[in-house]
């Protein structure tokens, strides 16, 4: 399967295609500027150069891309999808992975958003023939960016159908040492991009960097 990334150059984006790659999966790391996206690619390839990486702009991976993950700053993801949205194939799978947050004297805040939650308002600006799942909003940049590391954790797959969660899933399963929750509907990502909020908080106050979650009992 294609996948591609926009926002493939941040700190989210470059781990994101560096654990996906190591899995064997193809990525195209965008970039809203193509020489970005050729140095993160650059960047990627250090350790291995024959990781299945390239470099696209954001119109490249969505032309070019069955699973795209959008990963992004929330604030910036109206206009990307604004500006591209006529672009998305009939059948794509767009993964949301950006979380309303913002940083007040490091302290994150959540911005807040009509629609119930970021998932919801990616949902909304895109067509329908468009399927949306929302994953990785809970897993650190820090530690998806250090692949010699496991990721021993849960991460929670919500979607705007069953079908759109397994295909979600069956791709981000690729990921040894993760495992996937299906968590339901979209509007499940309310609440779990709360937790990624709660999370970056315990960071804080434990002074650690990658505090993820674990559902027990499944
Ligand atoms: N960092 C984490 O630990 C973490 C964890 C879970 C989820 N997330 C979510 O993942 C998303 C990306 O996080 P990040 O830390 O990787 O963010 P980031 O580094 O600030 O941004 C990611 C990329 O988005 C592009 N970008 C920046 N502003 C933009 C705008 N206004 N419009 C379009 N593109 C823009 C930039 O790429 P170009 O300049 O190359 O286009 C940038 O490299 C966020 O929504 C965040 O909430 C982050």
């Amino acid at each position: 399967v294609q996948t591609g990334i926009i926002g493939g150059t941040g700190a989210e984006g470059r781990g994101l295609a560096a654990r996906l790659a190591a899995a064997g999966v193809s990525v195209l790391v965008g970039s809203r500027e193509m020489a970005r996206a050729q140095e993160a690619v650059r960047l990627l390839r250090e350790s291995n150069s024959a990781l299945p990486l390239e470099p696209a702009t954001n119109a490249d991976v969505i032309a070019g891309s069955e699973v795209i993950f959008l990963a992004v700053p929330f604030s910036g993801a109206g206009e990307i999808l604004e500006a591209h949205g006529p672009g998305f194939r009939p059948g794509t799978l767009v993964v949301d992975v950006t979380v309303p947050l913002t940083f007040r004297g490091g302290a994150p805040a959540a911005i807040d958003v009509a629609e119930g939650s970021a998932a919801e308002f990616v949902r909304a600006r895109l067509p329908d023939t468009v399927r949306v799942a929302a994953s990785l909003k809970t897993i650190p940049a820090s530690i998806l960016g250090a692949p010699a590391t496991p990721l021993d954790c849960d991460e929670f797959v919500c979607g705007d159908s069953a079908e759109a969660r397994a295909a979600a899933i069956e791709l981000l399963e690729r990921i040894p040492t993760l495992r996937l929750v299906d968590a339901g509907g979209l509007d499940a990502a309310r609440t779990i991009e709360r937790m990624t909020a709660l999370a970056i908080a315990i960071n804080r106050r434990y002074k650690v960097r990658a505090s993820r979650f674990r559902v027990v009992g499944l």
